[in-house]
């Protein structure tokens, strides 16, 4: 894609970059397109510049020069978002985080850790180790954990340790007229003033650029148990998720899988596993007993509702290829039609809307000509459709979503549980949010008068 930005002005913020950040500001055509977007489908976007900085400060300076010549920034974490987030649909600068990746600090007698914005949360979980604290928040890829601030991410982990949204307790940011900001303190609480913490978590880069995250850690647990449990049913299988969680059982981990992803999975991880609707399951505890007692309410709740048997994943090797699986079923669907465009919805409803939700959309999956599967976070109430789309299938799959999203805005429900909006989800923010958009609004110009801050993703502006 051409960028439309004026020549000289790219021309004079490349000298301008070069004087602090030498060769660390690429041009380069090779270098543009691998920047120009994340793991998803969506139109690309090719920066004009490409951006290495190494600290907080270069950063500010980065984003003093996109201010001289007007021109937008894109953060750029590991690329793995799913909705054209760090597509630079404008062009302009893009600021890749990989090189700031330095772990600051890890408290252990506090609990928290603060990182550099390119730090992934495998390299996050990999410096824990040793230390009886890890980081859970798990959205399946190796994100950088600046980018999981930016996108309020979760993933399989959050119905026991919340998502991003809970887990960072305060941000560095650079605003977009250059000055630095630290939101938050390491206070497990507070009620002095705005949070802008969560403000920030979330707001895609459209607000500023994330450079450092404090994060909360937890205790590794003691004692980890895994199971499978294929089901009759759909409505078996949700059903017993939802009484899992109404009862209060401790899950860590409960994942559905519908019979196709199972065959992907099958396929692409050479699993033997049943093709049925299938739930996963994880418990974290103190003690084996503890695990035990929260599995065998699992699995009662699974037997009444047409469960076809536990199998127990106990050893860490098995347990370990389980959540491996689990976690490639976005390139394992991929997989069953090769070359084919992707489209993956994320809506999240109340859990006692879920069953409903969910059995609606597999009837409706069963009138549209193209393949897809269903997974999910559903002890969140979150689940994705996978749509599996020739050239001439996207209008179709874009009413499908469309329908499936006012399912879930009907029963309460939001379009986007983990995922967020980027410019895929932008249309269905009015409906969600009604006059409280015009609000994001307002505090998008306060903070960004000129649109220069990831523009087109979120909010439409212009
Ligand atoms: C997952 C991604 C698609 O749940 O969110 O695998
Ligand atoms: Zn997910």
């Amino acid at each position: 894609m051409a960028s439309t930005q004026n020549i000289t002005a790219i021309e004079a913020a490349l000298i301008d970059l070069r004087s602090f950040l030498g060769d660390r500001v690429s041009a380069a055509e090779a270098v543009r397109e691998h920047h120009s977007h994340g793991e998803s489908t969506h139109p690309p976007g090719v920066p004009d510049l490409v951006c290495f900085p190494q600290s907080t400060e270069e950063v500010g300076g980065i984003v003093k020069v996109s201010a001289r010549y007007g021109l937008p920034v894109v953060p750029f974490g590991a690329g793995t978002s799913l909705e054209g987030h760090v597509n630079a649909l404008r062009g302009g600068i893009c600021i890749d985080t990989r090189q700031m990746n330095r772990i600051l600090r890890v408290s252990v007698d506090d609990m928290d850790a603060t990182v550099e914005a390119g730090v992934s949360r495998k390299q996050l979980q990999k410096a824990l180790e040793n230390t009886g604290l890890t980081f859970f928040i798990d959205p399946g890829a190796d994100a950088t954990l600046g980018g999981m601030a930016a996108t309020r991410a979760s993933g399989t982990t959050a119905v026991r340790y919340g998502t991003m949204r809970e887990n960072v307790l305060g941000l560095t940011v650079v605003l977009a007229d250059g000055r630095v900001i630290h939101t938050g303190t390491r206070a497990r609480k507070s009620s002095a003033g705005y949070d802008l913490t969560r403000l920030f978590v979330g707001s895609e880069g459209t607000l500023g650029v994330i450079t450092e995250v404090t994060l909360r850690l937890h205790a590794q647990p003691e004692a980890v148990t895994a199971a499978i449990c294929a089901f009759e049913t759909i409505e078996g299988a949700v059903k017993t998720v939802i009484e899992a969680i109404q009862l209060g059982v401790s899950v860590a981990r409960i994942e559905f899988m519908d019979d196709r992803q199972v065959d992907a999975v099958n396929r692409y991880s050479q699993l033997g596993l049943l093709v049925r609707p299938t739930l996963l399951f994880e418990f974290h505890g103190v003690s084996q007993a503890s695990v035990e007692e929260a599995a065998q309410m699992a699995e009662s709740l699974s037997q009444e509702h047409g469960g076809l048997g536990f199998q127990w994943q106990t050893t860490l090797a098995e347990r370990e290829r389980l959540w491996k699986a689990r976690h490639d079923v976005y390139y394992a669907t991929r997989a069953l039609r090769p070359g084919s465009n992707v489209l993956t919805t994320d809506v999240c409803v109340p859990i006692s809307e879920l069953a409903e939700c969910i059995v609606a959309t597999r009837a409706d999956l069963d009138q549209v000509s193209f393949p897809a599967v269903m997974v999910g976070h559903v002890g969140d109430g979150n689940f994705h459709v996978q749509c599996l789309l020739g050239p001439d299938q996207m209008a179709e799959a874009d009413t499908f979503a469309e329908r499936l999203v006012a399912r879930a805005q009907g029963m309460g429900g939001t379009c986007s549980g983990e995922h967020g909006v980027g410019s895929g989800k932008k249309k269905y923010l009015k409906a969600e949010h009604g006059e409280s958009l015009e609000v994001m609004r307002s505090l998008k110009r306060a903070l960004d008068p000129d649109n220069r801050m990831n523009p087109g993703k979120v909010l439409d502006m212009d």
